[in-house]
């Protein structure tokens, strides 16, 4: 039988039907038990009378989260008796057949409150329970519509979803990486990657044109509330576009996006500003202005593109010129410049050209990051050098690319944003965790799989690793 969702169960007035779900609360009105049964989709109020002593003994049992099936049929309330909180307020399971399929224990916390009075160690320990309020059920439900509105978006315009490894070489993005050792090349390690960067501008080479990816990266760097270990962007990227193109491209998503997933919402200023980098600096001291008109007020959302970064940074503790965004980043060009002239002048002065680089960002937060990219084999070499990678470490980190590059790229560029930041701002959060289902401390530790944890000798032996 298909199964039946207790948000449908409106259009079977009169009718008999079964339910599974939790045992939400309870309430006893002198001799009549009254559960809020739970699902997913909601809740309804079940009704044993103890004009059937047998089932009446069993639902006398019932404790909140037990798992059980119901069948019976749907009437209305008694006139006086509705619900108007409850979408299934109108009408009640007179039940006539009950089935306990799991007990439970009691939850240590309290799962009907919003749970941010909770400590959030204990709600990350029993992380199975925490998702089963419904503010964070809520959230995982929108987080899907939101992916999936992405999804179709994208495919709509010619952009196909392609998978990228895991187990991969360090790219550069500023954080740590994780490795993984490799067991069958002794003393070798992968790296996760901090995102899909190379493996994208390796399918602009491929010739796929439109790419993009609900990609997970992984950044071995301090946590904090809008910061996690791994976390998720949609990476896309895309071949012959000048930078507006990516802009325009990503507006129209989120403007649609926010009308139809987010419809009390305003958008408070439309087209997105595109503003400065130095301009935003000088003005608001920060790279990341939040520009709502009303700080107060969580229904508004100050979109904003950053642009004109600089090329490169200083950096004093390493003494070399490092990439602001990463290495694989255009230079903008002087009029007529050859890419020799322009070479020159990036050695002559590594502090002074800009980029063709862009950050999105939204209430003071940055939501994501992209480029135009370099696709000339010399000038992308003539960066690392700047940047202080010897000619031997260039090829040997970078080798791949510089060849790739070599058999007809066409100029491309792309974006990631941060999902996670995002659906935290959309969703009124204070924290990304609060719309990832499993995520880690702030010291990265899973507190309900108890990760990361030793492994055995034997383990360590096969890896060809030793600890100290
Ligand atoms: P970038 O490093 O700017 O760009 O990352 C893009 C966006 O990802 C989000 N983000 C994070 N979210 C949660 N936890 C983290 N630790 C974390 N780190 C980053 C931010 C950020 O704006 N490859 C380039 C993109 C490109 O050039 O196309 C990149 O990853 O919202």
């Amino acid at each position: 039988m298909p199964r039946l969702w207790i948000k449908d169960t409106l259009t079977f007035l009169n009718q008999e039907i079964t339910l599974k779900g939790w045992v939400d609360s309870r309430r006893d009105n002198g001799k009549i038990i009254f559960i809020d049964l739970r699902d997913k989709t909601g809740l309804i109020q079940l009704v044993f009378s103890p004009d059937k002593p047998e089932i009446y003994e069993l639902a006398n049992r019932l404790r909140s989260e037990w798992v059980i099936e119901v069948t019976g049929k749907i009437s209305n309330r008694p006139a006086g008796m509705e619900n108007p909180k409850l979408a299934t307020g109108t009408i009640e399971l007179e039940v006539a057949s009950l089935k306990v399929l799991a007990e439970a224990q009691t939850p240590p916390f309290d799962l009907s409150t919003d749970g941010k009075e909770i400590s959030e160690d204990l709600r990350l320990q029993y992380r199975y329970l925490d998702l089963r309020r419904s503010r964070m059920k809520k959230n995982l439900i929108h987080r899907h519509h939101f992916i999936k509105f992405i999804r179709d978006y994208l495919t709509n315009k010619d952009f196909i979803e392609i998978e990228t490894p895991n187990l991969t070489k360090s790219t550069p993005e500023g954080a740590r990486d994780y490795v993984v050792p490799a067991r069958l090349s002794p003393g070798k390690f992968y790296a996760l990657p901090q995102s899909p960067q190379q493996y994208k501008q390796l399918l602009m080479v491929a010739g796929v044109e439109r790419y993009f990816q609900i990609a997970r990266c992984f950044r071995d760097e301090d946590t904090r509330g809008d910061r996690q270990p791994e976390f998720t962007q949609l990476d896309l990227e895309m071949d012959f576009p000048q930078q507006e193109d990516i802009l325009s491209l990503i507006e129209d998503l989120f403007k649609q996006l926010i009308e139809k997933l987010y419809p009390d919402k305003r958008i408070s200023v439309f087209p997105f500003p595109r503003l400065s980098y130095q301009e935003v600096m000088e003005k608001y001291h920060t790279d990341k202005p939040d520009l709502r008109k009303n700080k107060n007020d969580p229904q508004e959302l100050a979109f904003a593109f950053i642009v004109d970064f600089p090329l490169f940074e200083w950096k004093e503790e390493e003494k070399r010129f490092d990439a602001v965004h990463h290495p694989f980043t255009r230079p903008q060009f002087e009029e007529g410049e050859t890419i020799a002239q322009l070479i020159s002048r990036l050695k002559q002065d590594p502090s002074k050209p800009l980029a063709q680089q862009y950050d999105f960002v939204l209430n003071g937060y940055e939501i994501g990051g992209g480029s135009l990219r370099i696709h000339e084999p010399e000038l992308l070499e003539a960066i690392f050098e700047i940047m202080g990678h010897s000619k031997e470490a260039i090829k040997q980190k970078f080798g791949h690319l510089l060849e790739a590059f070599s058999y007809g790229v066409p100029p491309h560029g792309g974006i990631a944003l941060g999902l996670d930041r995002i659906l935290m701002l959309l969703e009124n959060e204070p924290s990304i965790r609060e719309v990832i289902a499993f995520p880690k401390t702030g010291d990265g530790r899973d507190l309900m799989m108890n990760a990361p944890s030793e492994i055995d000798e034997k383990q360590l032996k096969e890896l060809h690793l030793k600890t100290f």
